[in-house]
């Protein structure tokens, strides 16, 4: 069993990002700059913020978290959301979900420059994602690839499940794996609430990705011997043996399952990690196609 170490691929990726964004200042330009709006103070999206604020950091990006109130109208979001499109400063932006329920998202998702959509959930991107056209991939769904890639994981012709259809990781994530692609070529089944027999499926699978959000919901009779299990899930559980009386765990019962398998992602330390590196890449990708230049790396 090996572990696919997201904290640690996801700081060589920063690395790689940093060495072209030192490139970039060399050439005299400015530094590559993410906005990221928070609506209200969710504890997640707070802690989400507060990683991706430091990962700019890290690679040389300016950045800047625009905050506001819960109860900002759907109108103030779309004008900010305006703003953050035309101001030549800001190369991407990302909305944080969730937002308040008064809030439409799928109005302000709409409303995002698809050039400038770094998070990729923008219908265009999704769209062109799907036809394996040049675009902003989501950023959950991207580390995945990335990690599977960088740790050799052959995916053709394997069985894929994931369980979980979101917009935002189940839906894209078993596209791009049915994709003919270098990372791809799998044949898919994407499993849901709905589906029938769902411990029979996952037994069949090569690679297992749970991205439902229930913890210890993959327990190890659903796994075959030597699997690769990819676990998405953030679940924050009571442990009263911790200072701060909880912990997070994913969604496999990691403890029975490592054993069974190839490879296997922890939590934390693995998919997270990779999300934020993702939305590194895009932002910097978001850059490159305004001030195209030469680089090799
Ligand atoms: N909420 C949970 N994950 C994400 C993400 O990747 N991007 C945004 N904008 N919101 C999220």
């Amino acid at each position: 069993m090996q572990i696919l170490d997201g904290k640690k691929l996801s700081m060589t990726l920063k690395e790689e990002i940093k060495e072209e964004v030192d490139f970039i200042k060399e050439q005299g330009h400015r530094a590559p700059h993410l906005s990221a709006v928070l609506v209200g103070n969710n504890p997640a999206s707070e802690a989400y913020m507060r990683n991706k604020v430091k990962s700019c950091n890290m690679v040389g990006f300016s950045s800047d978290l625009i905050r506001r109130d819960a109860d900002i109208t759907q109108a103030e979001l779309l004008l900010l959301v305006d703003k953050l499109n035309s101001d030549d400063g800001v190369d991407g932006f990302i909305v944080q979900l969730p937002l308040p329920d008064h809030i439409d998202d799928e109005k302000v998702l709409l409303a995002i420059d698809p050039s400038k959509d770094v998070d990729g959930f923008h219908p265009y991107n999704f769209g062109c994602m799907a036809q394996g056209m040049d675009c902003f991939l989501p950023a959950t769904p991207y580390g995945i690839m990335l990690m599977l890639e960088r740790y050799e994981v052959d995916t053709s012709g394997k069985n894929v499940v994931v369980i979980g259809r979101s917009n935002i990781v189940g839906t894209p994530l078993s596209i791009l794996l049915s994709r003919k692609n270098k990372v791809g070529n799998a044949t898919v089944t994407l499993a849901h609430s709905r589906t029938q027999n769902l411990k029979e499926i996952c037994q069949r699978a090569d690679i297992l990705i749970s991205a439902l959000g229930k913890p210890f919901f993959v327990t190890h009779d659903m796994v075959k011997e030597g699997a690769v299990i990819i676990d998405v899930g953030i679940n924050r559980i009571d442990d009263l043996s911790r200072k701060s009386g909880s912990r997070l765990v994913g969604d496999v019962d990691f403890e029975k399952v490592a054993p069974k398998s190839s490879f296997i992602t922890p939590v934390p330390g693995g998919v997270g990690p990779m999300t934020v590196a993702s939305l590194m890449m895009n932002t910097l990708k978001a850059f490159r196609r305004k001030f195209p230049y030469e680089y090799e790396r």
